[in-house]
């Protein structure tokens, strides 16, 4: 283990493992039903359940897809419906006991960088109090890894994903099941534990499922397809859904005995699960009987007799000692004030960026990618900075506005890519109380200003030494401030993007109508003088216009450029011009652009001299002014006089920006995530 950090520390010591009250937690469904609004019109997706979720069972949740099997175990989670109503031990739901409850969600939402362990001490310090000492959440955390069967080397085995192989499939669900086991709740409700997962790997989570309910009589709701027998044959409840409707409810292994009543023995040979479905999704092979209807109508004494198979149970109420063992339920609940808030934000942003850097290789290639971008600007402009030539003026232009858009975009893209698979974590672990809103979003802002210091320094620094820009530490300090605010900007923009759309292709429709106007409007794209009138309002509310202009400034406003000015062209016009009056007095200098030097004798000429006019007393060589200034140029692209004052004036405009996204990104998250949760 990782001994060098203090959250990985490796003491387990004891640590009392609070254990669930023996009575459990009883859940009981009425008449429960569910409608949504599909364009307009509201749909039932559920109705009429009525169903005992019992302490100490395992029950399997099945029915054809689209059965309406995650929207009841979202139920039963929230205990929200929209028709009939959901008890649990007698009472309604309240925020104490939703505590009792947690959900493991059908996919597996993990850091696929971390360890089972790492994720799981993780988890314990978020979810667990505070109080509770480090000793005693690792002990949680190792008990946990027992019950799940995760020992030895897999603790330690990175989790990976998809494209990066690590732990089987069998064992991220177990992980899985753990994160949710560390507070000890008394109800666990999975939906499809096993999809995915080959016999014996499946076999092994129904079995962990089927332990952990027995051990502290806990009630297990899992919702399963095509169970083998066997796998079938360990659970002790079963809820057939068929369209939103109950078409059993009892014991499990009393179901093929209700169907063989109703006229469908299983035939031999044949898994009653497998054919249990078949009768519901397949008119013909029910024979035009509607099972629910039958159900509804009769074969409820079935499931009276069932019951008294099973240990009789009273709802006693739940206790007061259940919800101090340690359902933590993260900080939004009020309880451990400021304190409680202030650590798990802590950690929670210890974890965000132990998780992006914890693997070396995954590192560097980042540093190399990121810094890849600034060496490529640096090389095309390299050195035009220093030459103080008026004509490179617009190739520093050009390698500002990069630094400008690269420190923008490339954060921005980021976020948009990565954050719906973040956004599944966040609301996985929202919804199981690990930690609030709020804790995520303070940790998320402080690991993207970690982000975005990073990534000033690997592009923007490259390009401000290899291009030369004015190096003083005011003017220095000016730029990297400002990329730093941009990429937080950025990085806002990206979450609220990222957020709201559900695929790459979603966030696409998003980014182009958002950037567009934001890039042609910045000032590089179209200089402000040659902007339509009806459009200087986009200017005007385009951040990239406030950093460009405020770096153009910082960089322009002093500086003074003696070749290829302007002026020094217009110079040159005059002494063509004097040369032309000069002509019928002598003849035409050997000068080609450039002034001859003066060897102390004149050419002969032949007229009186001096010539005639006011040019008396003009000295030799005349003293040319062969300088323009950065301002003139700035006054060109109408930067200057700059119109909102002093470049602090600058930073107060993008920190006002900033903050707006601040607030607008946390609103965002608020709503989407509590839509989604609900
Ligand atoms: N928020 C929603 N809006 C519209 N339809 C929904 C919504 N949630 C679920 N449904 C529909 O309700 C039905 C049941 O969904 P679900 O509970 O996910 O089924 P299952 O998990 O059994 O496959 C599906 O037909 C699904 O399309
Ligand atoms: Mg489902």
């Amino acid at each position: 283990m990782h001994q060098h950090h203090g959250l990985l520390a490796d003491h387990v010591d004891g640590g009392s493992v609070p254990a669930i009250n023996d009575a459990g937690v009883e859940l009981k469904a009425s008449g429960v039903g569910q409608t949504v609004k599909v364009r307009g019109a509201a749909r039932t997706i559920l109705s009429d359940v009525d169903a005992t979720f019992s302490p100490g069972n395992l029950t399997a949740l099945m029915g054809p897809s689209g059965a309406g099997k995650t929207t009841l175990l979202s139920i039963l989670r929230g205990g929200r419906c929209s028709m009939g109503s959901m008890a649990i031990d007698g009472a309604p739901y309240t925020t104490a006991t939703r505590k009792l409850i947690v959900t493991v969600p059908q996919d597996d939402v993990l850091l696929a960088g971390l360890s089972p362990l790492e994720m799981l001490v993780y988890a314990a310090h978020l979810k667990l109090p505070r109080a509770l000492g480090r000793a005693a959440k690792l002990a949680r955390v190792q008990r946990v890894l027992s019950e799940l069967n995760l020992e030895g080397e897999d603790q330690r085995t990175r989790i990976g994903s998809v494209d990066a192989r690590g732990l089987s499939g069998g064992q991220r669900k177990r992980v899985s099941i753990g994160l949710e086991l560390l507070t000890n709740p008394a109800v666990l409700l999975c939906d499809e534990p096993t999809s995915g997962l080959d016999a014996k790997m499946a076999a092994d989570v129904v079995g962990i499922l089927r332990a952990l309910s027995q051990q502290q009589r806990r009630t297990v709701v899992a919702t399963i397809h095509q169970p083998s027998f066997q796998l079938f044959a360990r659970f002790d409840w079963l809820l057939l859904l068929s369209k939103g409707r109950v078409a059993y409810s009892g014991a499990a292994l009393n179901a093929a005995a209700h169907f063989g009543a109703l006229g469908f023995p299983t035939p031999p040979h044949e898994n009653p699960a497998d054919y249990m479905m078949r009768l519901l999704q397949d008119v013909e092979e029910a024979r035009g009987l509607d099972l629910v209807a039958a159900w509804a109508e009769g074969a409820a004494a079935i499931s009276q007799r069932a019951a008294h198979r099973l240990p009789s149970w009273k709802p006693v109420g739940v206790t007061v000692s259940m919800l101090g063992g340690g359902s933590g339920g993260g900080d939004n609940g009020g309880d451990g004030g400021l304190l409680e808030f202030a650590y798990r934000t802590s950690v929670l942003c210890h974890r965000t960026l132990y998780d992006s850097f914890k693997d070396p290789a995954k590192t560097l290639k980042t540093v190399i990618l990121k810094s890849m971008v600034g060496l490529l600007c640096g090389t095309i402009w390299f050195g035009q900075g220093r030459s103080g030539s008026y004509g490179d003026i617009f190739s520093i232009t050009g390698a500002l506005f990069m630094c400008v858009t690269t420190s923008t975009l490339e954060v921005l893209l980021d976020t948009v890519l990565e954050f719906p698979l973040a956004r599944a974590l966040l609301l996985r672990e929202l919804s199981n109380g690990h930690y609030s809103l709020r804790s995520y979003y303070v940790a998320r802002t402080v690991a993207n200003f970690w982000q975005a210091c990073v990534n000033t320094v690997l592009v923007a620094l490259p390009v401000y030494f290899m291009v030369g820009l004015s190096l003083t530490a005011r003017q220095f300090g000016i730029f990297g401030g400002c990329l730093v605010l941009l990429e937080l900007i950025g990085s806002c923009i990206g979450i609220m993007i990222g957020c709201t759309s559900n695929d790459i292709n979603d966030a696409r429709t998003q980014l182009v109508p958002v950037l567009a106007p934001l890039l042609i409007f910045s000032g590089y794209v179209v200089p402000y003088n040659n902007i339509p009138a009806y459009f200087t309002w986009a200017y005007y509310a385009s951040f990239f216009q406030y950093s460009f202009a405020l770096l153009m400034i910082n960089e322009f406003a002093d500086r003074t450029f003696t070749r290829d000015c302007p002026a020094q062209l217009a110079e040159q016009q005059v002494l063509a011009a004097l040369e032309e009056r000069l002509a019928p007095y002598w003849p035409p200098l050997p000068h080609n652009g450039t002034w001859p030097a003066h060897n102390g004798t004149w050419p002969a000429h032949n007229g009186t001299w001096p010539p005639p006019g006011p040019w008396r007393n003009w000295t030799w060589p005349p003293q040319l002014q062969f300088t323009c200034t950065g301002r003139e140029y700035l006054q060109l692209v109408g930067m200057w006089p700059n119109k909102f004052g002093a470049i602090s004036n600058y930073f107060a405009i993008l920190a006002g920006y900033l903050a707006l996204a601040f607030v607008a990104t946390y609103v965002v998250l608020y709503r989407v995530t509590t839509m989604k949760m609900r």
